[in-house]
């Protein structure tokens, strides 16, 4: 595991930026994981303006998503889907019709986690996934829990997630309380991952995820058992770690 400490969220989101436009440029048919959350905001951002600069291709991007809210319709602002066309897609010369998020308006969840599963692997596989991570430790929505979720499945989220996830929303009773997400063994089969952490906020889970014991209670640790995985934090982030 490499681990980049950054000056300040500009300069997480820049260098997070370069690591995927790096991977764009050596394979420009990869098939590209991403994640939501505020946390890489900025790093869609960058690649915007690399691609507006003509400096990555996304013609032949396919990208999957982490996850996705269950029973929130795909015109919702709150979406996974509307943030991914909101933040990236609607901004870069990607064919959406490569890009994939699971549709939390499927009610089989069995059917459309298991469609989705197959889907990547048809694709090819994953081969850079962006995660951010939850003040639980959670990635994608994989929850802290007794073992490590293996396939796309899905979950309901904690208390927890629901009260971070609410400031999205009306009000709390807005927030939906299952979702669609990859599993660990999902995230786990990327050739290369990317995790974006930013903030004081985020300290202590960076620390117990990255330097910690490997539990599925964190389950960001199990990124450690991952021969490929680079964390990009900026200083607040980073500020527990151990050199
Ligand atoms: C959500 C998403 C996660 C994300 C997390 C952290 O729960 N499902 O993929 O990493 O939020 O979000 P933020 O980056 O806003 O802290």
């Amino acid at each position: 595991m490499i681990i980049i400490k950054t000056d300040s969220y500009e300069d997480m989101s820049k260098k997070a930026a370069s690591i995927i436009a790096e991977q764009i440029i050596s394979k420009p048919n990869s098939v590209i994981g991403l994640a939501t959350g505020s946390t890489p905001i900025g790093t869609y951002e960058e690649l915007v303006k690399l691609n507006k600069a003509s400096e990555i291709d996304f013609s032949d991007i396919t990208t999957f998503n982490l996850d996705e809210y269950r029973g929130l319709p795909r015109d919702n602002d709150q979406s996974y889907y509307y943030f991914m066309n909101d933040n990236l897609f609607d901004h870069v010369n990607i064919d959406k019709s490569r890009t994939h998020v699971p549709n939390g308006m499927i009610e089989d969840a069995d059917l459309e986690c298991g469609n989705y599963e197959a889907a990547i692997k048809a694709a090819g596989g994953v081969d850079l996934q962006l995660v951010g991570i939850g003040h639980n430790g959670h990635i994608g929505f994989n929850e802290p829990s007794d073992e490590f979720d293996k396939v796309t499945h899905c979950v309901d989220l904690t208390e927890s997630t629901i009260e971070a996830n609410k400031r999205f929303f009306a009000s709390i009773d807005d927030v939906p309380r299952q979702a669609y997400t990859m599993g660990i063994g999902t995230i786990m089969a990327a050739k290369k991952v990317v995790v974006v952490a930013n903030g004081t906020g985020k300290a202590e889970i960076v620390k117990a995820a990255f330097q910690g014991p490997i539990t599925p209670k964190v389950p960001a640790s199990a990124l450690q058992l991952h021969q490929n995985v680079i964390v990009v934090c900026d200083a607040e982030a980073a500020a527990l770690l151990e050199d």
